[in-house]
């Protein structure tokens, strides 16, 4: 358990004392620096900069009672900036303390983060769009290449001696050279892994709130319905965001609707698939192999998938590059500083 002092030490804050040398120096009396209360660690540039300009308040990921803490280490504090392991939700948002005026996610997704009980608290909320785009679709490809080439059972014949027994035909993939890759959602990290599955020769076809315009989708084919877009997929991508229309998008009846040993590629979010299904069709074969980065309740995912060598398995690392961590991490701190100076903020989320 943590014990947070409701008002940080003037030494802590970097507040300055009436009759200091530097406040008299300075004119008018400076601000303390914003609390910040973080529930993840970040790459030195972003580390740097809330050194620099924050109190900083840790909740340990890893701590048993996070959400507890969380709510703890938020007495008296500005802002939070916490990850999509954070479930905030209406009960959150009633106990949170009214000091809090902003919390930035460290995510474009924001599936965990209950928006409306926040508007009726007045609690801006900031995601992290744009800057992840190409680390997510380069994962995705990532995800449909180690699927499809299976990547999981090479490297185990390799680090187990088994190469040295067997003749490398068991290793036979699939190829994506000319085969339909379905996109499902077509917002900036769909379009991005439309342009990379190009490189690889396949036809692009997609299912989307609206189709997209001429110039934006190309050679792409649009179905207005996402199940006709399943019947036309030997690959799958999901870049949908996860909301109760989407939730188990992928089920027994539309994994049915998929062409006979196709392939499903998930970078979105483990709600858009119902694992017991999935891992059925994994299991007889009726798809040939999944690449999966998102789990349904992450990080405790479905037992069975361990079992599975043709699912081709990620720990949510769809944005984890340096750059990227770095790019987000400083979106959201300007997202953060700008509420608390009350100017305009670069990416709030809106109902
Ligand atoms: C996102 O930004 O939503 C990624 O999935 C990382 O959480």
């Amino acid at each position: 358990m943590f014990h947070f002092p409701v008002r940080v030490s003037l030494r802590e804050s970097g507040k300055i004392l009436p009759g200091d040398e530097n406040a008299k120096r300075e004119g008018p009396r400076r601000l303390s620096k914003p609390i910040l209360v973080l529930t993840e660690h970040f790459t030195a540039d972003v580390e740097g900069r809330i050194a620099r300009d924050f109190t900083p308040r840790r909740v340990p990921s890893d701590a048993p009672l996070r959400r507890e803490e969380l709510l703890r280490a938020a007495e008296g504090a500005d802002a939070l900036f916490i990850g999509p392991a954070d479930k905030l939700d209406a009960a959150f948002f009633g106990r949170l303390p009214a000091s809090v005026k902003v919390i930035a996610t460290f995510s474009v997704g924001y599936d965990h983060i209950d928006l409306r009980a926040a508007e009726a608290r007045k609690i801006a909320i900031a995601n992290t769009p744009g800057v992840l785009t190409d680390a997510t679709a380069d994962l995705a490809m990532l995800l449909l290449l180690g699927a499809s080439r299976r990547a999981y059972e090479a490297q185990q014949w390799l680090r187990t001696g088994a190469w040295a027994k067997a003749s490398s035909a068991r290793l036979l993939g699939w190829q994506p050279t000319g085969k339909v890759l379905g996109i499902f959602g077509m917002g900036r990290i769909g379009q991005a892994v439309a342009r990379r599955a190009r490189a690889f020769g396949m036809k692009i076809h997609y299912s989307n709130r609206n189709p997209l315009s001429p110039e934006l989708a190309g050679d792409a084919v649009f179905h207005p319905s996402p199940l006709d877009l399943l019947r036309a997929a030997e690959f799958l991508s999901l870049h949908a965001p996860h909301t109760p229309e989407t939730h188990h998008f992928l089920n027994a009846d539309t994994i049915a609707l998929l062409p006979a040993g196709a392939i499903v590629i998930n970078a979105a979010r483990g709600g858009l698939v119902e694992d017991e299904a999935l891992i059925a069709a994994l299991k007889t074969g009726r798809l040939a192999a999944a690449g999966l980065d998102v789990f349904e309740g992450e990080p405790n995912i479905h037992p069975a998938y361990m079992g599975l060598p043709n699912a081709f398995l990620l720990p949510h690392i769809g944005s984890a590059t340096l750059e990227t961590n770095t790019a987000m991490g400083m979106l959201a701190l300007d997202n953060i500083e700008a509420v608390l100076a009350g100017k305009p903020a670069p990416s709030l989320l809106k109902l």
